[in-house]
């Protein structure tokens, strides 16, 4: 057993969690530095700060899953940002979020011959030739669809934390050998964070056993299962870190549960500050939000009241 302590503003609470061991196995890749595995049994989890995730980039503020949403993000001191990666069919890990691009980009104009829009079957050289960001608004006409190695660099460039879904894993075999590599082959991502600031990097998926695959590629990075996982399937995950289901269902009993297995939880996708505040309430460690703007107005809103009631 061992210890976490949760920070809400001044106050700290303590509660007893289930250990959250390292996966068993070497690395495959040979730049994972030795003994940076998940924290051990002995060692007590530090407080750390609520955090309001930039969901595909600061996505209310600019196209999701751009360059520019990344940059909207930063410009609003979002630290953390989330993003949807996919693999194009010659195996280029791009950002996405849709099986097909339609939605996002003007791909049925650039190629309107092609029998399939789904960026499994699109090369990386035809997804480059479209517009991602007109669909948003005018003023963004001409932005790329980003590779997974840009937005890398970007976000390394403006200093940023990152949650890495890996969107629709079945659809992509190989794609957690990919995303490994490119994230063994960057000190930026391999380094962790000081323990009372948020995860560096953390890695997430709808798709548990990709993320139990992916744990064991990465092991001393953090891991999170999207969905609600049962309680009484908790106990099944111990190698991941966090949990975060949707949070339209979320209870105060749900993040107790999950905390005190060892996990945080930071629900997805809210874009109210009334409810962001609400969450907070209930006990989560954060929330992703497309604004996160005003998810930092809910976290000092919510922080103001704790102090008030002291
Ligand atoms: O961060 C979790 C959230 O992004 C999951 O939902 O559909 O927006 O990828 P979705
Ligand atoms: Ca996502």
């Amino acid at each position: 057993m061992r210890r976490i302590a949760i920070v809400v503003g001044a106050v700290t609470f303590a509660v007893t969690a289930g250990g959250v061991p390292a996966l068993a196995g070497p690395s495959l890749f040979p730049s994972e530095p030795a003994g940076a595995g998940p924290v051990s049994a002995e060692q007590p989890s530090p407080e750390r700060p609520l955090v309001a995730v930039a969901h595909r980039g600061a996505s209310g503020h600019a196209p999701e899953n751009t360059l520019a949403a990344i940059d909207a993000a930063d410009e609003l001191d979002a630290g953390t940002v989330e993003i949807d990666v996919q693999l194009t069919a010659d195996g280029e890990p791009v950002l996405m979020h849709d099986a097909s691009l339609e939605r996002t980009t003007d791909i049925e104009e650039v190629h309107p011959d092609l029998d399939s829009y789904d960026i499994s079957d699109l090369t990386l050289e035809q997804i480059e030739e479209v517009d991602a960001g007109s669909w948003f608004d005018p003023a963004f006409e001409g932005e790329p669809v980003p590779t997974f190695e840009e937005a890398l660099d970007r976000l390394e460039s403006l200093d940023l934390n990152l949650f890495l879904e890996v969107k629709d894993p079945q659809s992509h075999p190989g794609i957690e050998e990919a995303l490994a590599g490119e994230i063994t082959s960057r000190g930026y991502w391999m380094r962790k964070n000081p323990p009372r600031e948020p995860n560096r990097l953390m890695v997430q998926s709808f798709d548990w056993g990709s993320m139990e695959t992916s744990k064991g590629l990465l092991p001393s990075i953090p891991h999170g299962l999207l969905g609600e996982v049962p309680v009484d399937e908790l106990g099944d995950h111990d190698w991941a870190d966090m949990v975060n289901p949707n949070h339209t269902e979320l209870t105060a009993d749900y993040v107790s549960a999950v905390q005190e297995a060892g996990f945080e939880i930071m629900p997805y996708t809210i874009n109210e500050q009334d409810r962001m505040v609400e969450v907070l309430e209930l006990g989560a460690n954060g929330f992703v939000t497309d604004f996160p703007d005003i998810g930092q107005d809910a976290i000092a809103e919510f922080e103001g009241a704790r102090q008030a009631e002291m």
